[in-house]
């Protein structure tokens, strides 16, 4: 059995009087993709934050968040990546692309500008922006918005983080695009056999890019188990219903994304 990467124990957020997350507890194994679903305003983001050290400074919280493959406090771009919704959020409208994600690197990684730059463009490629070395000069507005996740997604990765925290990463896109980049990101995950949490409403996204999954519902942690378990035989009536309205989801014959040609 692999390490355990993250411990989160009786773990609450309060924004005022409003108590938002109610004990939570979970372990997240080294390499173990989890997707985190529910509702809008369950909770999700809050969880996903709170576990990357990004929460506003009104969040009140208590209980255990717990690296224990780590030797010392995580740091947020660093040990933790993190993509978020809106790659307009992620990205600085002001600044070219290439340094956006080489100053991550020189940061981080205390290499010099020159090798940054360098490895801004493998990763730029990575994520499949062509002609990626010139493409370092571009401003954020010279891309469509799935490029521009696709590029908010090298520079989570730039620092070579041990745990990648995405929130909702594809619903900003188009259905099309959207596919684009969860199949991209579901390749670089699984290569770099990075711990993921994949925050999405989309339980057919969940099942297809993680090995379990969590249920929030109302801030409560209302089902956690592999992707077959939950879709194969749910404990609580919400992930019921979701399921219900997914009637044709067919996981076991379509386990990956399918292939989708070309650059988007
Ligand atoms: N900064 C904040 N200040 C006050 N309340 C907040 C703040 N952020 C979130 N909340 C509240 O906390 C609750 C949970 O919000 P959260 O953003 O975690 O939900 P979510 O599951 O991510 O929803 P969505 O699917 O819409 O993104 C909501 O009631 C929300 O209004
Ligand atoms: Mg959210």
């Amino acid at each position: 059995m692999s390490e355990v990467f993250l411990v989160v124990e009786d773990l609450t957020v309060r924004y005022g009087a409003q108590q938002v997350l109610q004990p939570v507890s979970f372990e997240l194994k080294q390499g173990e993709r989890l997707a985190l679903i529910g509702e809008s305003g369950s909770g999700k983001t809050t969880l996903a934050m709170a576990i990357a050290g990004l929460l506003p400074a009104n969040a009140k919280t208590a209980g255990t968040i717990r690296f224990s493959a780590l030797a010392h406090e995580p740091r947020a771009g660093r040990d933790i990546g993190v993509v978020f919704q809106d790659p307009d959020g992620s990205l600085d409208p002001m600044m070219r692309v290439g340094d956006q994600i080489a100053e991550v690197i020189v940061k981080h990684l205390k290499t010099s500008w020159a090798e940054a730059r360098q490895r801004a463009a493998e990763l730029m490629q990575q994520v499949q922006i062509a002609d990626s070395q010139q493409r370092l000069r571009s401003y954020p507005h010279e891309f469509s918005g799935g490029q521009k996740q696709r590029i908010a997604i090298a520079a989570a990765l730039a620092a070579e983080p041990q745990l990648l925290i995405a929130d909702e990463p594809t619903s900003a896109l188009d259905t099309v695009v959207q596919n684009h980049v969860a199949q991209l990101l579901d390749g670089l995950v699984r290569a770099q056999g990075l711990t993921m949490l994949f925050v999405t409403h989309d339980i057919a996204l969940a099942s297809q890019l993680a090995d379990r999954i969590a249920v929030l519902y109302r801030g409560r942690l209302v089902e956690l188990g592999t992707v077959e378990q939950v879709i194969t035989a749910p404990q609580h009536d919400y992930t019921k219903a979701l399921l219900a309205t997914h009637i044709g989801l067919d996981w076991e014959k379509q386990p990956h994304l399918p292939e989708i040609d070309g650059v988007l």
